[in-house]
Order: structure tokens, then C-alpha cells, then sequence
């Protein structure tokens, strides 16, 4: 029997989290029973990163104005008359999607990213094979539009999986349609890959003394992924440790509304702090190879989220790479860290209790070390790339086993 042809369906061409996500699931499927395929909502480096792991990717570009639809618009006041411009641009798009979709003869459709929700609902009963919503963030809180539209549409997916049981509770609080169809599984990393990074390199490459205490952060910059925070403990930890150095590895990645415009405003909060000389900007990172090295190259990783965190990738990649981390508190990150265990958890927004964390973690190299052997014990348990490609091959095949008719790679 022929592989099944899983369609994909990603938002952004950038790689924060979810992309990150996406190309774990689809390098870990068993290709002899799935076939991934992977539509892109707008151009960037993802479409290159699958098609080095020999995944099939095109990019079906999302007109500007839908795509600057985002979850901030509440704050930024151009909610209706953006949602306006972008609705009028979506029978347009709708139809290219849904002649890609048509042309990929897919056995699944598996959206990955909020707007490829709502369209991939709509698409549905064209496509006419199982969805599946994978939800790697929070709903927004308060009435939105974007939430009622999510109501209505949430009868359409066949299953949903949601990244934590945090993000599993929020949704079927507020989707009761979806309540009963949602999985909790979580995201998985290549230990392997991860702990091939090249901390000497690293340092070497951005002018790290070898022996300097270095604390950092993984993250695309949002105003929410408290890179802020994140400073105001550095310029604590300094007093301490004059020699500590902090690296901040991200940028501005996405350009939806609330995005961009971050890494000029933490740069110069550095220097308001009189920290710009310890603090080290990397920008955007994407290889696999970058990625593990900068995470190679620090003592200790930080996450510094201020709203609840959905699932929090980056503690995994870094437990995986054998980094202790420090990490805010709530949401999925509260599941995947044990405190005290296999990380330390802080209270979000609070950068004296962070501080005080890497100051403990700066004077005592034994419990970095304990914490790091802990912490790649619980990625082996729990958050490998095999484990999770396997819990949705389950999922797959069970939708594909109760589908209402066949689907078309059996006709
Ligand atoms: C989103 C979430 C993040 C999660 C990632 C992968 O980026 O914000 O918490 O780790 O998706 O599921």
C-alpha cells in the first residue's frame, strides 16, 4: 500500500516554535506508511529546512493583509478595518489553497498554525478527507472576533492536538465542539542533533571567553517572551558576577501586527541599563548546527515568558542539549519542568527571583551539572522526536481507520 499523503499546512515561512515543531514531526514520520507534504503560507526558511530533510514544500503566499491579521490586534485599535481588508482577500486565497490541496490528493490535512485553522475549516468539505488542528497556542482571552470565528469552525476538524494539557483545558473551555476530539502530545527533539553543538566554536565565533559564566535566551523576540525581563536580571547578576556574559539569539521574526521592532528597543533598554557591553545580540538563528552550538555555548538557558507559556520548546532543546535552564513558571512549562529537579522554575515577570536563580546557578557548577543530567533524563522520557512521531502515527491511523469514507489514496 502506498504511503499516506499528509498535507501540512503552515502560517509562516519563519521558524519560531511551531515551525521548529513541524519540521520534528515531519523528519520523525515513518515515511513508509506517511508521506508529508507542506504548504507555506508566506516565503522564508522553512521551505529550504524541509526540503533538506527531503520533505515536499511550496509556498502558497498569504496576501499581506491576511496575514498581518494577529492575535495583538485588540491592543494595536486596527482590528476591524484590517479584518475587513483581509476578508475581502479571502475568496481569492481560499480558492488557490484550496486547488493546492486538491492537487495534493491528501489522505490528512494537518494545520499548524492559527490562520491555517479558520482556512483548512473552511476548505473542509472540499478536501473532504480528516483535519486535524494542532494548537500550539493559547486562545485569546475576551471576546474577539478571531474567537467567534473559532467557535463556528471548531465543528470542522476531526481531531485537535494540542501541545500541553494547559493549551488542551484553555481550549476546551472555549471551544466546546472541540473538548471531546482534543490529544495532548507534546513536542518532540532530536537528542542526537542537539548535543552535536560546538560550544568552543561558538564562543570562539562571537568573542565568549571560554571560561565566562554565560546565561541566554532562545527565542523569536515578542514583546511576551521576556527578553525584558530577562535584562533587568542581567544587570542584577552583573553586580554579583561583573564578568557574566548574556546572549540574546532571535529577532523580530514575525511581521503581524504587535511583532517587529523589539530587538531595537531591547538594544537600547541594554544600554539605558548600562549592561550593552555584557549583552550579546546573535539575531536569527536557523540551522540545526547554529542552533545547537549557541545552546552548547551557554551555562544556562532562560526562559523568561510573561504570559503563561503554551508549551515552551526551547526548555526542551535545551534540556536535550544537556543546558540547565531556568525557566517562568505557568503554563506548559510548569508540565515539562520539575522544579528544582530538571530545571528551576521563577515566577513570570519577576527578574530579582531569576536573578537570584542564576546567581545560585553561577555559584554552584554541581547543581548546574545535576540539574542538566536531570533535565536530559526527562527529555529521553517524555519529549523525543521517535515518541512523538509515534503518538501521532496513532492518531493518523485511527482517524484514517474511522474516516466516513475512503480516503484517496485507496480509491
Ligand atoms: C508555539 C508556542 C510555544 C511552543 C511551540 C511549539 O510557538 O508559543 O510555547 O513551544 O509553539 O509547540
Amino acid at each position: 500500500m502506498s504511503p499516506a499523503r499528509v498535507l501540512f499546512l503552515a502560517t509562516s515561512g519563519q521558524v519560531g516554535g511551531a515551525e521548529r515543531c513541524l519540521l520534528s514531526l515531519t523528519s520523525g514520520l515513518d515515511r513508509a506508511a506517511f508521506d508529508p507534504m507542506v504548504l507555506i503560507g508566506s516565503p522564508g526558511p522553512l521551505e529550504a529546512l524541509l526540503h533538506a530533510q527531503a520533505t515536499a514544500a511550496m509556498v502558497e503566499p498569504l496576501p499581506p493583509a491576511l496575514r498581518a491579521l494577529s492575535r495583538y490586534h485588540a491592543q494595536t485599535g486596527a482590528s476591524a478595518r484590517r479584518a475587513l481588508a483581509g476578508a475581502a482577500l479571502l475568496p481569492g486565497y481560499l480558492a488557490r489553497l484550496g486547488r493546492a490541496g486538491v492537487r495534493a490528493r491528501p489522505a490528512i490535512v494537518h494545520s499548524n498554525g492559527l490562520k491555517m485553522h479558520y482556512l483548512s475549516a473552511l476548505l473542509r468539505p472540499r478536501w473532504n478527507v480528516p483535519l486535524v488542528w494542532h494548537l500550539h497556542d493559547f486562545p485569546r482571552s475576551g471576546a474577539h472576533w478571531s474567537d467567534r470565528a473559532l467557535r463556528l469552525l471548531s465543528r470542522a476538524p476531526a481531531a485537535a492536538i494540542a501541545n500541553s494539557e494547559a493549551v488542551a483545558r484553555a481550549h476546551a473551555a472555549r471551544f466546546p465542539a472541540l473538548a471531546s476530539k482534543i490529544a495532548v502530545i507534546p513536542n518532540g527533539v532530536s537528542i542526537a542533533a542537539l548535543q552535536r553543538g560546538d560550544r568552543a566554536a561558538f564562543r570562539a565565533r562571537w568573542g565568549l571567553a571560554p571560561d565566562a559564566f554565560v546565561a541566554g535566551m532562545v527565542a523569536i523576540f515578542a514583546p511576551w517572551k521576556g527578553q525584558e525581563v530577562f535584562l533587568r536580571a542581567a544587570q542584577k547578576l552583573l553586580r554579583v558576577a561583573p564578568q557574566a556574559k548574556f546572549v540574546l539569539a532571535g529577532d523580530d521574526i514575525y511581521d503581524t501586527a504587535g511583532h517587529g521592532g523589539q530587538r531595537r528597543a531591547l538594544e537600547s533598554l541594554a544600554r539605558d541599563l548600562g549592561i550593552r557591553d555584557s549583552v550579546l545580540f546573535t539575531g536569527f538563528l536557523a540551522g540545526e548546527h547554529e542552533i545547537a552550538s549557541a545552546y552548547a555555548a551557554l551555562d544556562v538557558m532562560v526562559h523568561a515568558s510573561t504570559q503563561p507559556e503554551p508549551f515552551g520548546r526551547t526548555a526542551i532543546e535545551a534540556m536535550a542539549a544537556g543546558v540547565p535552564v531556568v525557566a517562568a513558571a505557568g503554563g506548559g512549562i510548569s508540565e515539562v519542568i520539575e522544579d528544582g529537579l530538571s530545571g528551576l522554575l521563577t515566577p513570570p515577570g519577576d527578574a530579582g527571583a531569576l536573578a537570584r536563580a542564576l546567581a545560585d546557578l553561577h555559584a554552584r557548577p554541581e547543581l548546574r551539572a545535576a540539574l542538566s543530567a536531570q533535565g536530559l533524563a526527562r527529555v529521553r522520557q517524555r519529549f523525543t522526536e521517535e515518541m512523538v512521531a509515534r503518538q501521532i502515527e496513532t492518531l493518523y491511523s485511527h482517524l484514517l481507520n474511522h474516516a466516513p469514507h475512503p480516503h484517496p489514496a485507496s480509491r
